[in-house]
């Protein structure tokens, strides 16, 4: 029989990994207040009412379960210490006492270290990790002014422990904000953190599937780098995969996920908080030893392995492997929307309607009391584009604005809409190419086919063409079109640097016709495919870029169909107009 799962918190986290549980037919006790979220969906007589911070609480839920684990990282670790390594009480059928050890998963050692935020800094730089400097600070005004001097403002004010949403930073600006910042985190340890200036904030949600810490990744899994998007120091958008950046930097985001997971100890599942900084520089801003907001999006996403599910299987040995080690992400772009409480108990209801009426949208509502920016519930879209995904959201963010303007005067966050991905790499050999280009690249332009021009010569700038190539797939390209004339070499040496699908479209020099261009760019050998359009024709290079595009997405698909239409209906009008009226008024 599986082992009984004893669960330390019952909020909304709580509650979603419930809801795995209940699938897989796995028991979970919770210790938390009564009829909390994940309580109201587990009809269990043994849950414990009270406070996962009491030890005595903690002890009673250890008796009942064969291994803890938590929802929350602001639990009490040494109790947690106790019955993981001498044992808790526990009176056998025969009256007898004895000492009954738990499994604790994650371990209490990396609760401990994580829910001490500088502690957290301190092992993280240790393993090799980058993170913002930080120091530990006393609460006086001489040593924040002294960081500040040291540093520069700003800098970001931290409680060391039980800090979440915000509540517990302070953005110290400039020296007259010092007073300000000491009272409001008056009474708690306080480090310094060095400003961080990002551009995105990234998340990687990791699993962990071996007890000991490492050096290397081999016991880690990862999901998709994802994006989020923070507003009054909350979570507000998620965004998976994260956009705008290349392949190479998520991949090394989730290496820096994958490598801090490793250094912890115990099993279970991580959210690893990121900055991508403004030189596309990476720093870990946090870990969460469990399940986190910026996974949420996993549900939908990765529908047979959520993070609630990883979480569950990590921690009783029953993980599966996955190739790469990765996770991937079934969904081709997915965007989660948090549900933040307004300033009345009604004030979400449009949105809720909004997120019903929309098919690919999932709600999934906590099971709490609505109060003004209270996490009540969130939004999962999956969409076959990140571009449709936006398009989509783009209303119900404006009902969350609305919302938040009920509750509060500041403005929201900026455009959440990016520019899209860049798809195709249009290059040519040179500028003299341009025109013949032209009504390709207006053509994909037409379609909502975001592309990127350029020039490299195979000839004049080797490198520069080659750099290109070898790069276009770690940068997001999925289709390259290259044109060139006369000794056209452009194509082919594009195609022999990537495994990227290229398209060549022979440009008509001004000797030979153009022949010669076709020749080049057709006679490929084998093993180095180059697909070549008819001379000068780069309305078809865009269209079949747009085709290779279409396979995975529905949209441009329909687009392309309606494109075959659109042609086919114009020459029957042409056919029927010339029926009609014969060659001689034609
Ligand atoms: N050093 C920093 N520089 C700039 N912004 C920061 C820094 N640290 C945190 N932030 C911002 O504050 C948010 C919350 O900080 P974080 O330390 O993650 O606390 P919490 O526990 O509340 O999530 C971050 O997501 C980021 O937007
Ligand atoms: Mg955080």
């Amino acid at each position: 029989m599986e082992r009984v799962i004893g669960l330390l918190g019952g909020g909304q986290l709580g509650r979603m990994l419930n809801e795995d549980a209940n699938r897989l037919g796995i028991r979970i006790i919770i210790l938390d207040a009564e009829k909390s979220p994940a309580k109201q969906i587990n009809a269990n007589e043994s849950h414990i009412n009270g406070s996962f911070t009491d030890p005595e609480k903690i002890r009673e839920l250890a008796r009942q379960v064969d291994i803890l684990t938590v929802e929350i990282e602001h639990v009490d670790t040494q109790v947690l210490e106790e019955i993981a390594e001498k044992g808790v009480e526990v009176t056998g059928a025969d009256g007898k006492k004895s000492l009954k050890r738990v499994e604790v998963q994650p371990s209490w050692r990396t609760i401990r270290v994580i829910q001490d935020k500088f502690l957290q800094k301190g092992h993280l730089e240790k393993n090799g990790v980058p993170t913002a400097l930080s120091q530990s600070l006393e609460s006086t005004e001489q040593a924040l002014k002294a960081f500040g001097e040291e540093h520069g403002y700003p800098f970001m004010l931290k409680a060391r422990k039980d800090a979440y949403d915000g509540r517990g930073n302070y953005p110290v600006k400039s020296v007259s904000d010092i007073k300000e910042a000491l009272i409001s985190l008056e009474g708690r340890a306080l480090y310094g953190e060095k400003w961080a200036t990002f551009k995105k904030e990234l998340a990687v949600m990791v699993v962990k599937t071996n007890d000991d810490p490492s050096q290397t990744l081999e016991s880690t899994i990862a999901y998709p780098t994802a994006e989020t998007v923070h507003e009054d120091s909350i979570c507000k958008l998620v965004y998976a995969p994260a956009r705008e950046i290349s392949a190479r930097l998520q991949s090394e985001a989730q290496h820096i996920a994958r490598k801090a997971v490793s250094s912890l100890w115990g099993k279970g599942v991580f959210g690893v908080e990121l900055f991508l900084m403004d030189d596309d520089s990476i720093l870990l801003n946090e870990i969460a030893p469990r399940c986190h907001n910026s996974g949420h999006y996993t549900i939908e996403a990765c529908p047979t392995m959520s993070q609630y599910k990883a979480q569950l299987l990590s921690i009783l040995d029953r993980m599966p492997s996955f190739p790469s080690s990765t996770i991937p992400s079934k969904s081709p772009a997915t965007i989660m929307l948090n549900i933040l409480g307004g300033s009345t108990e009604e004030a979400h209801n449009e949105l809720l309607k909004q997120a019903i009426a929309i098919p690919d949208a999932a709600l999934h509502l906590y099971g709490k009391a609505s109060k003004p920016a209270r996490k009540i519930g969130h939004i999962t879209l999956i969409a076959s584009s990140m571009t449709e995904a936006e398009t989509t959201i783009a209303p119900l963010i404006q009902t969350v604005n609305k919302i938040r303007a009920g509750r509060t005067a500041t403005p929201p966050v900026g455009s959440t809409i990016s520019s899209a991905q860049k798809l195709v790499l249009v290059t040519m050999g040179s500028d003299s190419d341009l025109p013949v280009l032209k009504p390709g690249l207006a053509l994909l332009k037409e379609l909502g086919i975001s592309y990127q021009e350029t020039i490299t010569s195979a000839h004049r700038t080797p490198k520069r063409m080659i750099e290109a190539a070898e790069n276009a797939a770690a940068n997001g390209f999925k289709v390259i079109i290259a044109a060139a004339g006369g000794a056209a070499h452009l194509p082919g040496m594009i195609a022999s640097s990537t495994t990227l699908p290229v398209i060549g479209v022979p440009v008509k020099a001004s000797t030979l016709d153009g022949v010669d261009s076709l020749y080049s760019i057709v006679q490929m050998p084998r093993g180095v495919p180059v697909a070549a359009v008819a001379i000068n024709n780069s309305i078809n290079a865009a269209l079949l870029a747009a085709r290779i595009l279409a396979t995975s997405d529905p949209v441009l698909f329909a687009k392309l169909e309606k494109y075959a239409q659109d042609m086919e209906d114009g020459v029957i009008i042409k056919a029927k107009r010339l029926e009609e009226v014969g060659f001689e008024k034609y």
